[in-house]
């Protein structure tokens, strides 16, 4: 059986994927780039500064800005989304998410966050999550970010374990690789086609039960 679960926030836990996009979407409009939800798929999962590069770079305009401007557009966005998640409330978790972090407490399984959101920490009190969670990975602490398997690899070792003892949940595709690239069993929250083809997909957090986990478990033993 697996020891542990790696959870990813944005998207998995709550909608705060959404979120993002929207602030993206937003200082996007103010330095003449438009994206699209798409596009905003290979943002996720990737950290603010790497979610920059990428997106200056998708409207030609990588080499318009100096370090101190980038800083400011980074900030930016992050004042945006910090604005639109004050209003996160225990409400606002996803359906069957909580029901699954109390059985894997009853389980004694460990949980740990693997997400690159420094916001991370504010956003489980939010919805009080805090106290189910043996560990929060920093992402201040990993050298790369996802797809590189850093911060899932910290995550495990938080909880005093191995990513081969583990499960990890996503709802990105770099995410995805991140944990495949650790050695953890990945589960996908979303579709096929944005994820890949050949990982345990739900299409939706209710299909997240400690049940299912352990079917994914059985077959991939
Ligand atoms: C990830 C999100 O969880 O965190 C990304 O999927 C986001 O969209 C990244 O860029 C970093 O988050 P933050 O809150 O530190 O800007
Ligand atoms: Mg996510």
């Amino acid at each position: 059986m697996f020891k542990g679960v790696l959870f990813d926030l944005d998207g998995v836990i709550t909608d705060t994927a959404e979120y993002h996009y929207q602030a993206w979407k937003k200082l996007g409009e103010e330095i003449g780039i438009s994206i699209d939800r798409s596009f905003n798929e290979q943002l996720k999962g990737v950290s603010r500064e790497d979610s920059l590069s990428l997106m200056l770079r998708y409207g030609n305009k990588e080499n318009d800005f100096t370090a101190e401007e980038l800083a400011e557009l980074a900030q930016r966005k992050n004042d945006y989304y910090l604005e639109m998640i004050q209003a996160i409330t225990p409400k606002d978790v996803y359906p069957g998410i909580l029901e699954l972090l109390a059985d894997l407490k009853t389980a004694k399984i460990k949980i740990a966050l693997a997400s690159a959101s420094k916001n991370g920490p504010f956003l489980l009190q939010k919805m009080n999550l805090t106290s189910y969670f043996d560990a929060i990975a920093d992402p201040e602490k990993i050298a790369h970010g996802k797809p590189a398997p850093d911060i899932f690899l910290l995550a495990a070792k938080e909880v005093g374990l191995t990513t081969k003892e583990c499960l990890g949940i996503e709802d990105a595709r770099a995410g995805i690789q991140a944990i495949v690239a650790s050695g953890a069993q990945p589960v996908g929250v979303g579709q096929k086609k944005d994820l890949g083809e050949n990982i345990p997909i739900v299409s939706d957090t209710t299909e997240l039960t400690l049940a299912y986990l352990k079917e994914v478990w059985r077959e991939h033993e």
